[in-house]
């Protein structure tokens, strides 16, 4: 595991001879603001930041604060937001087909967004398209900002340079993926209606487990397929957001909430010092699949051959067992090849159902 002095001086190293394009999801406020604001810094403003998030205001005071180069060397620097309500995948599409038509390349493409409603334990609705809140934020529009702006990730391998995506959940806990109710409809069925908002709610619950292990299958999925390029689910561990400070489990539980809160702040980081471990693993991948831990630790690492096929052999003998990836086993990752090509059929079907 990196040292906060490792980690630093890694981020301190990164000078690239371009200037780096990155887009981070929730860079309006937690660790994605965090993240944008190092990555202004380290590079002293040269670099194509944009942020995207529903707060056009807080992004504005967040854009003001970047360094603004001034020297010639620096065009194609620029720092900008570009607002989006990522619960609807709708919207997340549009602004994919908008970044996709004005820019050359995606160096990095960070996501970071939480909710709905800092990840309430406590309800949990459908979205207008039909989508498990949660799982919309945690996993669905992730799954379709990697999707739809990949081309741009692979124009910038292509140009010899970092092409990674990171998205910042709930890495490294291993739990296994879904192979049964996928959008978690029955588990909305089941929810005891008159508790929603009092008490936590099942739906909400398997929301916010579900999201964690979809990223691993997320992660391989694309791996796979892109074999030159870095994909990355990581852990920020606990950290003092805007967002993500309190657990709320409803005035039934009080006590306990407020004994689960006092032992949060006493584990947390502030959203800078997480931020450095996780820029540091931003860096410090060239391809392959990640599973990292809240130091930017590797918790366990795959390198597809550059001639896998894209899709998974679920004949093979591990394609049922969890944890395992390809035939390799895997510290901390819930897929199995069999659930992640469930879960992305299942993925691709549903998309296609909102998006025609
Ligand atoms: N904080 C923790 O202790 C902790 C612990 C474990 C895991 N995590 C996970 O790590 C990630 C980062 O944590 P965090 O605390 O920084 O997250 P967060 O505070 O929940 O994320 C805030 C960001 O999400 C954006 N966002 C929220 N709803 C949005 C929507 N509908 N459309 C577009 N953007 C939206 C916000 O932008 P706008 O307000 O501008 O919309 C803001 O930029 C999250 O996925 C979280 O679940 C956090």
């Amino acid at each position: 595991m990196p040292s906060l002095a490792v980690a630093e001086a890694s981020n301190a190293a990164f000078c690239p001879s371009y200037i780096p394009v990155a887009v981070v999801v929730g860079g309006t406020s937690g660790v994605g603001q965090a993240m944008a604001e190092a990555l202004a810094r380290q590079t002293n403003g040269r670099a194509h930041i944009i942020i995207v998030g529903r707060n056009a205001t807080a992004a504005a005071e967040i854009l003001a604060t970047f360094p603004k180069p001034t020297d010639s060397d620096a065009d194609g620097w620029a720092h900008e937001f570009v607002q989006c309500d990522a619960l609807s995948m709708a919207s997340v599409r549009a602004v994919c087909a908008s970044l996709l038509s004005r820019l050359k390349r995606i160096n990095f493409l960070v996501i970071t967004a939480g909710g709905p409603a800092g990840n309430s334990l406590l309800d949990c609705y459908e979205t207008p398209e039909g989508l498990n809140a949660h799982l919309a934020m945690r996993y669905f529009m992730r799954y379709l900002f990697t999707k739809e702006l990949l081309p741009l990730l692979v124009s910038a391998k292509e140009m010899g340079q970092h092409a990674h995506v990171m998205t910042v959940l709930g890495a490294g806990f291993g739990l296994a993926l879904r192979t049964t109710d996928l959008g978690l409809h029955e588990a909305h069925r089941n929810s005891i209606k008159f508790l929603q908002g009092v008490f936590p709610n099942i739906a909400a619950i398997k929301g916010i487990a579900t999201g964690v292990c979809y990223n691993d299958g997320l992660v391989a999925h694309f791996a796979a397929q892109h074999p030159d390029l870095a994909f990355t689910h990581i852990s920020p561990g606990q950290v003092l957001t805007a967002g993500g400070s309190e657990v709320y489990l409803g005035w039934l539980l009080t006590p306990l909430t407020w004994l689960l809160n006092i032992f949060k702040r006493a584990i947390s980081l502030t959203q800078n010092e997480r931020a450095k471990y996780m820029l540091y693993a931003l860096f410090d991948a060239d391809r392959g699949l990640f599973i990292r831990g809240d130091h930017g630790d590797i918790v366990s690492a795959h390198v597809f051959s550059r001639d896998h096929k894209p899709q998974f052999d679920v004949s093979s003998p591990t394609a049922h067992k969890k944890g395992f990836l390809n035939g390799v086993p895997m510290k901390g990752y819930g897929g199995s090849d069999a659930s992640v090509a469930g879960l992305i059929a299942y993925t691709e079907q549903v998309l296609a159902a909102i998006l025609r």
